[in-house]
């Protein structure tokens, strides 16, 4: 495939092979994703895995359209989806609208995803009647870790009719597809079994129609963060740390720069 996926591409995949999604916040990192991925989301995650933020919360609109527009230099073939951060979309479906527009605009995504179920449905219905594609999230939901009280499971027990009703809810609205954070494995199952759009799973079950990572997380570019659900390909941070370690040796030891990183008085040599 040499143009880049659409929602459609991805809605049409329920069932089919395994979407492949990341997070992506950077040029750099999107150019990484883009071959092998379907789907890249410059997530609100950006406040807390770039900015060191406590929580998603304090992201703004405009952080999400300066890593927009970065992402969005870096992708050829995947679908850029920019999430709507908190605050942007909960009021009413004409905020939502006009501030889902504002990033599609702006950064040139196709998509926006935002967070919630049933309480989202009328406005997800509103969006996609009127040209904008949306990714749904339900599950856990980060935005709401004050009313969660933590980043907990959703849906065990008695709270599991709760989590099939939102996914329900956003399928039944029109959205393009849904994210399922943090659920057990046989609810994911559920779902990605009775909802005619594609799941795309994080803390679920590989059982979904595609799968999400933070991509820093499962690069391993933190120390810190380990969620049980987040496996490491890779552990970039203690790479770095060792590079740095060495580079502020040789500093001291005056053995960087070496004779070939330095320029002598004539050009050409
Ligand atoms: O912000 C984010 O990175 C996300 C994904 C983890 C789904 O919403
Ligand atoms: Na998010």
């Amino acid at each position: 495939q040499n143009r880049q996926l659409t929602p459609a591409d991805i809605r049409a995949r329920k069932g089919g092979p395994p979407i492949v999604c990341l997070t992506a916040y950077t040029t750099p990192v999107a150019k990484l994703a883009d071959p092998a991925c379907d789907l890249v989301l410059v997530g609100d995650s950006v406040g807390m895995v770039l900015h060191g933020l406590p929580s998603t919360l304090g992201v703004t609109m405009e952080m999400m359209i300066l890593h927009g527009q970065a992402v969005a230099r870096g992708l050829r073939r995947a679908l850029m989806v920019v999430d709507m951060p908190f605050g942007s979309y909960e009021e009413s479906p004409e905020q939502a609208l006009r501030n889902a527009a504002r990033l599609m605009r702006e950064t040139g995504a196709a998509a926006v995803k935002l967070e919630g179920g049933g309480a989202m449905a009328e406005t997800i219905r509103f969006l996609t009647r009127r040209s904008i594609p949306v990714l749904a999230h339900v599950g856990l939901t980060p935005q709401a870790i004050h009313t969660l009280g933590g980043y907990k499971v959703q849906g065990r027990g008695a709270d599991r009719a709760r989590v099939l009703a939102d996914a329900r809810a956003v399928a039944e609205a029109g959205a393009f597809g849904a994210v399922l954070e943090k659920v057990p494995a046989a609810l994911a199952d559920e779902i990605t079994g009775e909802i005619d759009i594609p799941t795309i799973g994080i803390g679920a079950s590989a059982g979904c129609d595609g799968q999400i990572l933070v991509v820093d997380d499962m690069l391993g570019l933190f120390a810190e963060f380990r969620p049980k659900f987040v496996k490491r390909y890779a552990h970039l941070a203690e790479d770095a740390e060792r590079a740095i370690a060495t580079y502020a040796a040789e500093v001291r030891a005056r053995t960087f720069p070496a004779q070939e990183h330095i320029f002598a008085d004539e050009a050409g040599v």
